[in-house]
């Protein structure tokens, strides 16, 4: 497969973005309350900076970092660590297309989110479904430390098990 590049999200990235998260959908499920709005769900007040992977001038998939609030790992890193909402970011919204995975693009798209991270002083968490075992072994894979177990609720009374993972030391 021809190499993917790993770039800062741009502005007109934004209906790429969105077709290529309904295809993430449609083959995993990902994310479990839907796509109703995709370009709303990838782009909103709470992202603090987002990066794309692109290849062919196709966009094959993305990560974002963004605020806290309401994410249990973030409560979760708060009470453990004793750092405050500025101090802690949650990195979102990854996913990359089947055709372009296991070429290490999910694995770029983290490093890029969290030497951001590093730039800032600021701890990455963040909240996996259980069933998304390929984004769990990658997140252990790059040493993120699981913080704890949460039920994440959407939809129509829905619930699923969840897993917090906090990025480790730099
Ligand atoms: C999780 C996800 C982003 C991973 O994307 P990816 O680009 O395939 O990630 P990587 O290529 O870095 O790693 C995936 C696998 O490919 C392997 N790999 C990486 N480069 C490789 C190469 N050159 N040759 C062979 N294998 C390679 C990795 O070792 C890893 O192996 P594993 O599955 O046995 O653990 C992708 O599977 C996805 O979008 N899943 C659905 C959405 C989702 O779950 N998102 C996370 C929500 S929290």
């Amino acid at each position: 497969m021809e190499s993917a590049i790993v770039r800062p999200f741009e502005a007109s990235d934004l209906a790429g973005a969105a077709a290529a998260l309904i295809a993430v959908h449609a083959s995993d499920g990902y994310p479990v309350e839907g796509v109703a709005d995709p370009e709303g769900w990838i782009q909103s007040a709470s992202v603090l900076a987002a990066w794309v992977g692109e290849m062919r001038g196709e966009i094959v998939g993305h990560v974002s970092v963004m605020r806290p609030q309401g994410v249990d790992a973030a409560t979760m890193w708060m009470e453990q660590s004793g750092d405050d909402e500025e101090h802690v970011a949650v990195l979102a919204r990854l996913f990359v297309v089947q055709d372009a995975r296991k070429h290490a693009l999910g694995e770029r798209l983290m490093r890029a989110a969290t030497a951001w991270a590093q730039e800032h002083g600021i701890r990455l968490v963040l909240d996996v479904m259980t069933k998304d075992a390929s984004a769990i072994r990658l997140y252990q894979r790059l040493g993120w430390v699981k913080i704890g177990e949460a039920t994440h609720s959407f939809g129509d009374d829905q619930r699923i098990d969840a897993v917090c993972f906090a990025a480790p030391d730099a």
